[in-house]
């Protein structure tokens, strides 16, 4: 149990300090690593000069980070909860309808004739067929069912959040601007901040907390407009993402291995 609380304490330690460790810095001034929960804060930018040659201008929904995901790689990017922060709360949690438990008992008895030839199924009639056999079968049947709802379960078909696809056209942001917000940044386009906070520039210290990953333009969700997401659908587009991540290793083939 101490060491229960301990571990507790020491994660909540950990979680509300919002250490920022790189296990991959790159390129000098930069981190190549993307978080394993996919979560980091939102900035904007606009370069007319860009690592991958596209500039700013020329696209609305664009992201840096080009050295974690390879240049013109699709991310989606979300926000919990939909739009400008705290205010409604319509979000997370709420709008599950019902969880429902089900319980299944099935209970089987046999009952079993002792010297005639009778078998008695559930309503327990045996009939001596021959001579004097009598059988008696009794069948009890106790079904225990437990149903658990749990939490997950009543999010799944909830509202999870808005979401928005972008292409990375440029590298960054600088490590140490990920190291004084405490988090890895992904770094796009104002329409961006716009979509997910209702703002048009996210600075890192405003601390717009996202999800991204990697995906595609034909992943059947809408591009070049924002688009709200249960949390059933952001669960696919956070997996497609690790999918696609894991096709291009084991082909060594990811585009951040290529460009830049
Ligand atoms: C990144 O930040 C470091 C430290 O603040 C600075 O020396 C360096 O010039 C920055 N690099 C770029 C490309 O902005
Ligand atoms: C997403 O849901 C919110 C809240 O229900 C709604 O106000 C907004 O218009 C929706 N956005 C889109 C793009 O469907």
């Amino acid at each position: 149990m101490r060491i229960l609380i301990f571990l507790i304490l020491s994660l909540l330690a950990t979680v509300s300090l919002g250490q920022y460790s790189c296990s991959n810095p790159c390129y000098g001034n930069m981190c190549c690593s993307t978080p394993s929960n996919n979560e980091y804060y939102l900035t904007t930018f606009c370069d007319e000069s860009t690592a991958c040659g596209t500039p700013c201008s020329a696209q609305t929904y664009f992201t840096a980070d080009s050295q974690r995901f390879g240049c013109g790689v699709t991310l989606t990017i979300c926000s919990a909860s939909g739009g400008s922060t705290t205010t409604g709360g319509t979000g997370s949690a709420g709008t599950s309808s019902s969880s429902s438990g089900s319980g299944s008992g099935s209970g089987s008895g046999s009952g079993s004739a002792s010297s005639g030839s009778g078998s008695g199924s559930s309503s327990g009639s045996g009939s001596g067929s021959s001579s004097s056999g009598s059988g008696s079968g009794s069948s009890s049947g106790s079904g225990s069912g437990s149903g658990s709802g749990s939490g997950s379960t009543m999010e799944i078909g909830g509202f999870y959040g808005v979401c928005v696809k972008a292409v990375t056209i440029d590298a960054g942001p600088n490590i140490s601007v990920e190291e004084e917000a405490g988090m890895a940044i992904i770094d796009a386009s104002s329409q961006v901040c716009q979509d997910l906070f209702g703002s048009s520039s996210c600075g890192w210290s405003d601390k717009r907390a996202i999800t991204a990953v990697q995906s595609s333009l034909e992943d059947g969700f809408p591009v070049n407009t924002p688009f709200n997401v249960t949390f059933e659908e952001f669960n696919k587009i956070v997996y497609s993402g690790m999918i696609l991540k894991d096709q291009c290793s084991s082909k060594n083939d990811c585009k951040f291995n290529k460009q830049n």
